[in-house]
């Protein structure tokens, strides 16, 4: 069994919408979709915005769900100038931006697990995939939703997150993370939350990420639009290719 999570209703729509063979459960005020994606067995949840939220439910799939992996897919913000919206972000190290208890742990530090970041291990065949996809991009997104967003020659990148209990919307901000996290080329809610409980659970997990937004004054447009229409249209791709 593999857990799927993403943030919001809108970023799994798509996946939901394939999904067979459904039942559904509900726990802690989320609903778990467990049934058959592209042929395997898989439990999809969104955990909703945040490390909360996202913790809560990453713990809930593994110790309710007995889930041997877990990918969380959806949007991110770029602080990065090379990114583009409808570029995808692949995980490698994952940072918990707005967490500091200085003096007593250095900044960005995990207390007590002693690690300022969290790698991701298994990452190689989703790149493979999410490659795959690029292939077959236009499978999966229309032509007229991608001219919306400018989006002409999507790429992939692996590379670090940022995660956090802030939606990013200055360049101000963007600046101070890059100046704090330099590796860092995207910002989200969620993923070194769930990198967290997966690492402490020794469960395997993956963090796809497109871009929805550069952080900026107009992230909070790009973001809406981007997560209601063709956000979940990427993850379905992705995980095809995945499951293939
Ligand atoms: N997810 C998507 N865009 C984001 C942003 N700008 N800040 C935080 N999380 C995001």
């Amino acid at each position: 069994m593999i857990g799927i999570i993403s943030a919001m209703q809108e970023e799994i729509q798509a996946l939901l919408n394939e999904l067979k063979n459904v039942t559904t459960t509900e726990k802690g005020m989320r609903t778990y979709y467990s049934g058959k994606l592209f042929n395997k067995k898989v439990v999809l949840v969104f955990s909703r915005w945040g490390k909360v939220a996202s913790a809560a439910t990453t713990t809930q799939l593994i110790n309710d769900f007995n889930v041997e992996e877990i990918i969380f897919t959806g949007v991110a913000g770029a602080i990065n100038k090379d990114l583009n919206i409808g570029d995808v972000v692949i995980g490698k190290n994952l940072f918990q931006h707005d967490l500091n208890a200085s003096p007593f742990y250095k900044k960005f530090e995990i207390p007590i697990l002693k690690k300022e970041f969290l790698e991701t291990k298994n990452s190689q065949k989703i790149i493979n995939s999410t490659n795959l996809f690029i292939d077959s991009y236009n499978k999966y997104i229309k032509d007229s939703e991608a001219a919306v967003f400018n989006i002409t020659a999507p790429k992939i990148v692996f590379g670090d997150i940022a995660s956090g209990d802030q939606f990013i919307s200055s360049i101000k901000k963007i600046k101070k993370l890059n100046k704090a996290l330099p590796t860092a080329i995207c910002v989200e809610m969620e993923g070194a939350a769930v990198a967290q409980i997966c690492y402490e659970y020794n469960i395997p997990f993956s963090i796809i990420r497109i871009i929805s937004d550069k952080a900026n004054d107009n992230a909070t447009i790009d973001f809406s639009r981007f997560a209601n229409t063709i956000a979940s249209n990427y993850a379905l791709g992705i995980l095809k290719n995945y499951f293939a």
